[in-house]
This record gives structure tokens, C-alpha cells and sequence, in this order.
């Protein structure tokens, strides 16, 4: 036998989490949390006045739905059906080897054959594989709804996930609610992946934000529609769409999603059909800076310096005249080649100056582009270079840190190297990319 003696080091962890799930279940202000993915800014699902408080802290338009996120499957189950819940709490559950994850209280969640699951049996696949993790799965809305009207925007289904992040799953459990939270950015903004971009945000809009250090994957859940046929991707994420369709009942899983905002954009309905997830029609991920995206055509490399036509020119670094221009390379293409190589005599990109150590999987290279004119002229341009490595995580990972720092560093443009779009989630860094991006180059 054993005994917790809370230390100092567990009220360091505990304290902030007591708070927050205190703050969660008596006031309608929101709280910022930590996910796998990207920071979200919660509020009790079942609660109107807290749900309408992350509308008002994000500047979310009100027809976009929240994702629900749950700590267990039991807190799920209580959801779709309330009896269920009830039950469950007298039963005691045979151990099955085959089982599903455990949840938090180590329950068996097995129950594949069990009729009475009120979670869908085609889910459950998914379930067993991805959760906890980034993947968000569509449900139908039971009625009556325990859920906050507002949380489905008028949609007849729910979105809800179970996030691998200890931290937040914990938060959920001390809560003891279902926690309503969309990405805790201000509308538009790049979605958050550390906390200070929480505080850059959202200064003064949400209570308290619990700091659980830079997010593992770095872009949002992957949405999933499973109550349709075919089952369908409403946004990529996290989870690849090759790992989904190696699922059982998801081998035709299909692709419901545009990446470019402009597609159907002012919401008029005249340039297309309106997306399945809602959300997915604004203008998002974006920094202040423009934002410039060279696309990876069919996963070939651009060798440096052979200088013909792609690539940034001097001309667009002049053309920012004034500030600073920054580089997010992956290896896609050597955007900054042209640079380099455009045999302009003081063109230099110097990589001598400062370098900034970050905890987002990235360094920012500060350097100075020297022109001169053709009277003699001399003038100089701030290089920031961010080389985000050629692994996809690595890129998902500091993504959306790397477009904040560029921006915080004054970048009037940012030109991003693209990755060649695949069935992982570089569908979900390409999809951000584009919707960031004013301009796109082949
Ligand atoms: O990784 C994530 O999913 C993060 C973290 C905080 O969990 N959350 C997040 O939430 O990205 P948000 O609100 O920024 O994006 C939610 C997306 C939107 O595109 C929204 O339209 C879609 O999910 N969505 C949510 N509920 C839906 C529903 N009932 N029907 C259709 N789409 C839904
Ligand atoms: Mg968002």
C-alpha cells in the first residue's frame, strides 16, 4: 500500500487547476487550457451565459460551433444519454482484454457489442484508436440536449474529442463538466500554441490561463462526420487521412473540406456550396503580416540558386521597403534562393546576427539585406529567417508559433515555403497555410 502526501510540486500543479475548475463551474468568464493540439478557451457545455462568454472573448461569429471536450468515456456516454450515466455509476464492469482505452478512472470502455452504448457503433473504431487525441467526431444531439444551445450554433449534431493533454483532461475531470472550447485566439488570429500568444490575444478577455508549455502537434483536431455515407473529413488535423482510413467502416472516408478561405467566403452563398463545418468559411490562421505561400509542387525540391522564375525575388523584399521581411522554410522550395543567388552585388543574407532560442521547435535567424541602388544608394532590410526543419510534425509543431513571432518582430510579409500536400497532416499544414495566405505561388 502506498500514501499521496501532497508536496509542494503537486500544489504548484494542483493549485492552478483547482482554480481554473473552481473559476469553470461558478463564474461565465473563460478559461484558457492547454490541449495537445492548440490552446483552447473553455467553458462549461452545459451552461448558456459561460458558453456566450467565448463568443464575446473570441469575437466568434455566432453560426460557428464549439467542440465539446470530455476527460473520459463515461463523461461522454452521460452526455448521449443521461440514463446511461446514472447506471453506470451502480454497475460493475467486467474486465474485457480486448478493450478499448481505459478512461481516467481506469473503467473498462469496451463495449463494442454492446447495444445499450448510446456512442454510435461505428465510432468506436476511432475511438479505440485516436482518443485520447486530436481527433473530433460528429454526434447527433440528443434530446432533450444537455448541451448549451449556443456550443451547436443551430447544427444538429455536436462535435466532441477527448484530448491526450493530461493537463486538460484533468481540468475537465476537476470540473466535472463537459468543457465547450474552441481555439483560444481572437478570431482570425493564428491559433494559439503556447500561452503567451493566449495573453497577446486575449489580454483582459479570459480570467486565467493555465500555461502547459507549447502544444505537441500544433494544429487543430481533425473534424470527422461519421453520421453521413460516406463518412467525411470536415477539417484536417491531427489525425492523417490515411490513418483513418485504415479503420474499419472509414475506408471511404471522404474529403469535405476547401482550403481557401476565399472559396464561399463573404457567406452569400454564390461561390459554392457552404462548407460542412462551419467554421471553416472565415478568414483564419492569420498574422498581421501578409502572408506569402510558395506551394511544394508535386513533392519536388528546388535546388539553390538555380535562379529561374520561382522563389523570392529581390524585387518583393524592396517592395516591403521599410520593415522587415521573414522566411518560414521547410524545404519545399528554397524561397529564399532568389535572394541568394540573384547577383545583385550586395545582396547578402546574413545569417550572423542574433539567434533567438525558442521553446516552439524553432529558431528565428535575424539578419540584414543590403541594397544598393543604382545612384549608390545604400539601404538595408531586416531578414528574419525561420527554418522549420523538412519533418511534418516538426512543421505542424511550429507553424502557428513561427507566423506570431514574425509577426511580434515587425514582418510587413512572410514568405512561407510550402510541404507537398500527402494523406498526413500535411493536409492540415497546407490547409492553414492557404487560408493564412493573401497570395499563393506555384
Ligand atoms: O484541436 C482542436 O480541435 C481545438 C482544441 C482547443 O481542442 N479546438 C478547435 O476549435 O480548433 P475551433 O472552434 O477553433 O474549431 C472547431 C471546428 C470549426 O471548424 C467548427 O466549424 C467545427 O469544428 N465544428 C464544431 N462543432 C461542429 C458541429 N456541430 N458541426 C459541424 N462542425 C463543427
Ligand atoms: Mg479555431
Amino acid at each position: 500500500s502506498w500514501e499521496v502526501t501532497e508536496t509542494d510540486d503537486n500544489d504548484a500543479v494542483l493549485s492552478p487547476l483547482r482554480e481554473a475548475a473552481h473559476l469553470l463551474r461558478t463564474t461565465a468568464v473563460p478559461v484558457a487550457f492547454p490541449t495537445e493540439t492548440v490552446y483552447g478557451l473553455g467553458a462549461d457545455a452545459t451552461r448558456s451565459d459561460a458558453v456566450k462568454g467565448i463568443y464575446s472573448a473570441k469575437g466568434r461569429p455566432s453560426d460557428n460551433p464549439l467542440i465539446v471536450h470530455v476527460s473520459d468515456l463515461s463523461m461522454l456516454r452521460g452526455l448521449l444519454s443521461p440514463a446511461t450515466a446514472a447506471a453506470a455509476t451502480t454497475k460493475t464492469k467486467p474486465t474485457n482484454p480486448s478493450s478499448l482505452n481505459q478512461d481516467q478512472n481506469g473503467e473498462q470502455a469496451e463495449k463494442d457489442d454492446d447495444d445499450d452504448d448510446p456512442i454510435p457503433a461505428n465510432y468506436r473504431p476511432l475511438i479505440r484508436r485516436f482518443w485520447p487525441g486530436p481527433l473530433t467526431i460528429l454526434l447527433p444531439l440528443p434530446s432533450p440536449s444537455p448541451l448549451a444551445p449556443e456550443v451547436t450554433a443551430s447544427q444538429p449534431a455536436f462535435g466532441v474529442r477527448m484530448p491526450a493533454s493530461a493537463l486538460a483532461r484533468s481540468l475537465i475531470a476537476l470540473t466535472g463538466k463537459p468543457l465547450a472550447a474552441p481555439s483560444a485566439n481572437a478570431s482570425t488570429r493564428p491559433s494559439p500554441t503556447a500561452a503567451w500568444h493566449v495573453a497577446e490575444d486575449l489580454r483582459g478577455r479570459v480570467q486565467l490561463v493555465l500555461d502547459g508549455g507549447s502544444c505537441d502537434v500544433g494544429v487543430e483536431s481533425t473534424v470527422v462526420d461519421g453520421l453521413c455515407s460516406p463518412p467525411a473529413v470536415l477539417r484536417p488535423g491531427g489525425v492523417g487521412i490515411e490513418a483513418l482510413r485504415s479503420c474499419e467502416g472509414w475506408e471511404g472516408v471522404v474529403k469535405a473540406y476547401a482550403d481557401h478561405h476565399h472559396a464561399g467566403e463573404d457567406g452569400d452563398g454564390k461561390k459554392g456550396a457552404a462548407p460542412r463545418a462551419p467554421g471553416m468559411k472565415y478568414k483564419h490562421y492569420s498574422p498581421r503580416a501578409k502572408v506569402v505561400l510558395f506551394e511544394a509542387g508535386g513533392g519536388e525540391r528546388r535546388s539553390s540558386g538555380s535562379g529561374s522564375g520561382s522563389g523570392v525575388e529581390v524585387g518583393d523584399v524592396t517592395k516591403a521597403a521599410g520593415g522587415a521581411v521573414g522566411f518560414i522554410r521547410t524545404g519545399g522550395w528554397d524561397v529564399a534562393g532568389g535572394l541568394r543567388h540573384s547577383g545583385l552585388r550586395d545582396t547578402l543574407l546574413a545569417n550572423g546576427g542574433e539567434e533567438e532560442e525558442g521553446n516552439m521547435g524553432f529558431v528565428v535567424r535575424e539578419g540584414a539585406l543590403l541594397l544598393v541602388n543604382d545612384d549608390g544608394e545604400e539601404s538595408s532590410q531586416k531578414l528574419l529567417d525561420v527554418d522549420l526543419g523538412r519533418d511534418v510534425k516538426g512543421v505542424a509543431h511550429g507553424l502557428f508559433g513561427a507566423l506570431r513571432e514574425l509577426d511580434r518582430l515587425g514582418a510587413d510579409v512572410i514568405f512561407v515555403e510550402g510541404v507537398s500536400d500527402g494523406d498526413d497532416m500535411s493536409a492540415a499544414v497546407m490547409n492553414r497555410l492557404r487560408k493564412a495566405a493573401s497570395e499563393i505561388r506555384a
